[in-house]
């Protein structure tokens, strides 16, 4: 896991060749869909190991069939809440419940309009009850320009926030990073890597182009 020194609480996980091979395959332009959906799957699965590692534990005793020893359980592990911006945190947010297995889900339906305003349009939100004690993990592949993030969380705030909000995405765009930390500044941001620009569109470069249509249009 490695920090980004622009802002405080951002973290990419360039350091582990492991995941950089997945989103090298995602970013291929010949992948089709069902590779591209699996690589998804399994960076939310590691990047929710990963994640387990900011969380707690408790040390407990357990009796193997020859003796006592110690070993740990996660803590709080029924109070992360996961939610999933429809429809490209799909399959990301498959592989997150496959680390984090007792996680509540939610599920919310965002989209953006075309530049340069990029309109936010949410049509359905049904998400669990937020708790102060939530780890709430908001998960999006993407981070573009950060409106839609922003956007969902502005939405969840009439429900109460919890103290621990975590974004989990593959890709940041440094605007987008930049956007979301000045709205949010606790906000913690973990992505797979950052990558160097929005072009005018709005689509991160070099990316992989339009994540949605890659996981689930055509092949
Ligand atoms: N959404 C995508 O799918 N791709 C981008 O590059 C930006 C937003």
């Amino acid at each position: 896991m490695k920090k980004d020194t622009r802002w405080e609480g951002v973290y990419s996980f360039e350091d582990s060749p492991f995941l950089i091979e997945t989103l090298s395959e995602l970013r291929e332009q010949n992948t089709d869909n069902i590779a591209f959906r699996k690589g998804l799957v399994r960076l939310g699965r590691y990047m929710g190991y990963e994640l387990t590692k900011t969380m707690d534990f408790d040390e407990l005793e357990i009796e193997t069939p020859l003796e006592t020893t110690i070993g740990l359980a996660g803590k709080d592990r029924k109070n992360i809440l996961i939610i999933s911006v429809l429809r490209v945190a799909i399959p990301l947010m498959e592989g997150l419940i496959k680390t984090l297995e007792s996680a509540r889900v939610g599920i919310v339906s965002a989209s953006r309009g075309p530049a340069p305003d990029f309109d936010i349009k949410m049509d359905y939100i049904k998400v669990p009850k937020l708790k102060e004690e939530d780890t709430l993990i908001i998960c999006d592949p993407m981070i573009a320009t950060g409106s839609t993030l922003i956007s969902v969380m502005k939405e969840l705030e009439s429900c109460g926030m919890p103290k621990r909000i975590i974004i989990v995405g593959v890709i940041g765009a440094p605007e987008g990073i930049e956007a979301i930390k000045k709205e949010y500044p606790n906000v913690e941001i973990y992505i797979t890597q950052m990558d160097r620009e929005l072009n005018k569109k709005g689509y991160i470069l070099p990316g992989l182009g339009d994540a949605g249509d890659r996981a689930f249009g055509e092949p």
